[in-house]
């Protein structure tokens, strides 16, 4: 990875910490792309695995286009919709309300058998402070593994499921229902279970890294829950170790592109009495392999 700036032929591309991230400069998202500028983001995105932009003007149909670049767009199965626009999904937190969306470690929908190749999220309202999101390098997390663990993980599959999110039963669902702001769907659809390899390998960059996360990871694979939470739990804590991390501050205009086949986030909950409002691409991926 590239620890300083880089200015290619259209845009510059800026790392904001060691792990992963960088802030891409010298282009207008609203306007329709070039396949030159199209290939030096693309770039961007698999050299960094999450790429700001700041200052945009984007109308919905505009950072729709834009994420359609890379792929089908994702309608969520759970989660309300932006009016007339299926594929985005509203990421609202009123002065009044408690709880977020987004609020602890997770990589976006891996409970699909095809789960996301990643997310454009743009900011129309930010608080002054706080509602900060980090996002978390599952390469680097593989890489600093002892060969022996990478051996043991190397052959186990996980098994994915949105019940703890979105189950009639589950603390979250009970949790998203007194959010006003966003409407959440509980139902016994959610519990439909999806097995992902817990080493995947990059479709386009080749490399491999941890895919297990806390909010969809239910266990392993012809274990129990109760014999998988013990190495679950080192795997959840490994994967989001400070070093692995990065952070960035939000303005309104500003917007984020991250790559979720290598990547976990978690959206920073430290706002209360402040309004945050956001709007989400998700773009369908590949089976994991
Ligand atoms: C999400 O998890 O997609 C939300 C991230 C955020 O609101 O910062």
């Amino acid at each position: 990875m590239a620890t300083v700036a880089v200015k290619s032929k259209q845009i510059t591309v800026n790392p904001i910490s060691g792990a992963l991230g960088a802030e891409v400069s010298g282009v207008d998202l609203s306007r329709p792309m070039d396949d030159g500028t199209f290939a030096e983001i693309r770039k961007a995105l698999l050299d960094h695995c999450v790429i700001f932009f700041r200052d945009q003007k984007l109308t919905p149909d505009q950072q729709k286009d834009f994420s359609r670049r890379f792929g089908h767009l994702n309608v969520h199965p759970f989660v309300g919709h932006v009016a007339g626009h299926p594929e985005i999904i509203p990421i609202i937190k009123e002065k009044d309300e408690k709880v977020n969306f987004g609020g602890g470690w997770h990589t976006d929908m891996s409970f699909l058998a095809e789960p996301p190749l990643g997310s454009v999220l743009y900011a129309l309202e930010t608080p002054t402070y706080g509602g900060d999101t980090l996002w978390a390098n599952q390469y680097l997390a593989y890489e600093q593994l002892s060969a022996g663990m990478k051996k043991m993980l190397d052959g186990l599959v996980a098994v994915h499921t949105a019940g703890m999110q979105y189950g009639t039963e589950s603390e979250a669902s009970k949790n998203s229902a007194k959010r006003k702001s966003m409407e959440t769907k509980a139902t016994a659809e959610a519990e439909t279970t999806i097995e992902h390899p817990v080493v995947r390998t990059h479709p386009e960059t080749g490399r491999k890294g941890l895919y297990v996360n806390e909010a969809f990871t239910l266990k392993f694979k012809g274990m129990t829950k109760r014999e998988s939470r013990p190495l679950l739990q080192f795997l959840f804590a490994h994967c989001v170790q400070e070093p692995f991390t990065c952070r960035f501050r939000w303005q309104p205009g500003s917007l984020a592109f991250w790559d979720n086949r290598c990547t976990q986030h978690y959206a920073l909950n430290d706002y209360h009495g402040q309004r945050r409002e956001m709007h989400r691409v998700t773009i369908d991926g590949d089976k994991p392999f």
